[in-house]
């Protein structure tokens, strides 16, 4: 791979493994002449590719007009001279400029087109990022919340730190931490436009002005490196495909000493009594209905051995059982309620189950949530936490 850096906040790059040309930052020259390294480095790129040149603008944050013309006329000269060649421009809606603007260039040269790479970048984006999953965020933040508040201290959790809670979901971590621990800073990342607009809400209803909610992609996020002393991503590596990519970001952003903080689920571990069988057949059956769209809630046990991958050392793990016991067993049982709405209303049936499964599966939901509210009933679901600290 090359790469030409003009400035701290602009980087040029080709992959010639993958073709792909990568432009990224802030690209603001006077005249062409400041970027002709970079110029000269996509045309070397077309020299080198055969069929298809992806050209990357996903962390393009601003490009000026000297630079976006001088960039689109090699582009267009080279697609007359090669009628081989396709060009595939890379955007994504956290630079929703970038669609905009290489949007149009399809029209003046059939041979390029854009994809918007995040409209369906994760199997199980659009159940994640529906309205409909804002009760099950909020009930269960509420129900972790008791154990996490002791849990994040040992973890690297205090006052006076600069923080950012990476798929953040609807945000109500970033305000109970900021309430409890009072960081200096704290950015709240996350790709799910319902949630952040909730999140923003209850900001404004409640009178919070200094948690930074941020729409983006955490797998190419545009914060700058060694930015944060902890970085938490709860519950979201789970769901997310590309593991190794959302773990490299955590990675990349957090300062050298500081930690990254996780939370993941084992789901057929969910468990209660009475009516136990039923339950335990029903979690072991939202495992598989999780995987079928490229998620992994079993992923609390395997917490270790992802952050040692990461390069993370230091690493500590402990779990926590949230149960019908915690507080008002009724908590525990709207969590569960939020679970069987979308897991059997939304996902079973996008999966093509029959009624007949759909049934049995939601009588496992039903069965959990008796065990929570009978006087002498007990019901849990267990929580992985971990975190591991970057090296210096
Ligand atoms: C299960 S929710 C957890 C939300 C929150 N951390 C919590 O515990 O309540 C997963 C969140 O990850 C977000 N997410 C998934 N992939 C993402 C990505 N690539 N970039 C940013 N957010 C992402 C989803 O939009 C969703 O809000």
């Amino acid at each position: 791979m090359s790469v030409a850096g003009l400035s701290p906040n602009f980087k040029v790059a080709f992959d010639a493994n993958s073709q792909v040309f990568s432009l990224a930052g802030v690209i603001r020259p006077r005249s062409v002449d400041e970027i002709a390294d970079s110029i000269a480095m996509l045309r070397q790129a077309i020299d080198d590719v055969r069929g298809v040149l992806y050209v990357d603008v996903k962390r393009l944050i601003q490009m000026n007009n000297t630079a976006f013309h001088a960039f689109v006329r090699v582009a267009l000269d080279a697609c007359r001279a090669r009628a081989d060649l396709r060009m595939v421009i890379v955007t994504s809606s956290v630079v929703g400029w970038t669609t905009r603007m290489f949007g149009h260039l399809n029209q003046i040269e059939p041979q390029i087109t854009v994809e918007v790479y995040d409209s369906t970048f994760y199997p199980g984006q659009s159940f994640v990022e529906d309205t409909s999953f804002i009760p099950i965020l909020r009930t269960q933040t509420k129900m972790t919340w008791r154990h996490e508040r002791s849990i994040l201290p040992r973890h690297g959790l205090r006052p006076g730190i600069a923080m950012a809670d990476v798929c953040c979901g609807i945000g109500d971590f970033a305000v109970l931490v900021q309430k409890e621990f009072q960081p200096a800073r704290i950015v709240a990342l996350d790709h799910s436009k319902a949630s952040l607009a909730y999140a923003r809400e209850v900001a404004t209803n409640f009178g919070i002005t200094d948690i930074e909610y941020t729409y983006g992609d955490a797998s190419e996020m545009l914060l700058e490196d060694n930015q944060f002393d902890f970085v938490s991503c709860r519950h979201s590596l789970q769901i997310f495909n590309e593991r190794e990519l959302l773990l490299k970001e955590l990675y990349r952003i957090c300062k050298p000493g500081g930690r990254v903080y996780i939370t993941n689920e084992k789901n057929s571990h969910c468990l209660g009594e009475p009516r136990a069988q039923s339950i335990q057949w029903t979690y072991n059956e939202v495992a598989k209905l999780f995987s079928h769209f490229d998620m992994d809630v079993e992923l609390g046990p395997k917490s270790r051995r992802y952050l040692a991958d990461a390069g993370f050392d230091d690493i500590l793990v402990e779990s926590f059982m949230v149960t019908n016991l915690d507080g008002d067993p009724q908590d525990f049982a709207d969590v569960i309620t939020a679970w069987e709405n979308v897991y059997a209303g939304e996902m079973a049936v996008r999966r093509g189950d029959t009624p007949e499964f759909i049934e049995r599966f939601r009588q496992g939901f039903r069965d959990h949530i008796f065990a929570a509210l009978h006087p002498k009933g007990y019901a849990g679901w267990p929580i992985w936490v971990a975190s591991g600290r970057k090296p210096t």
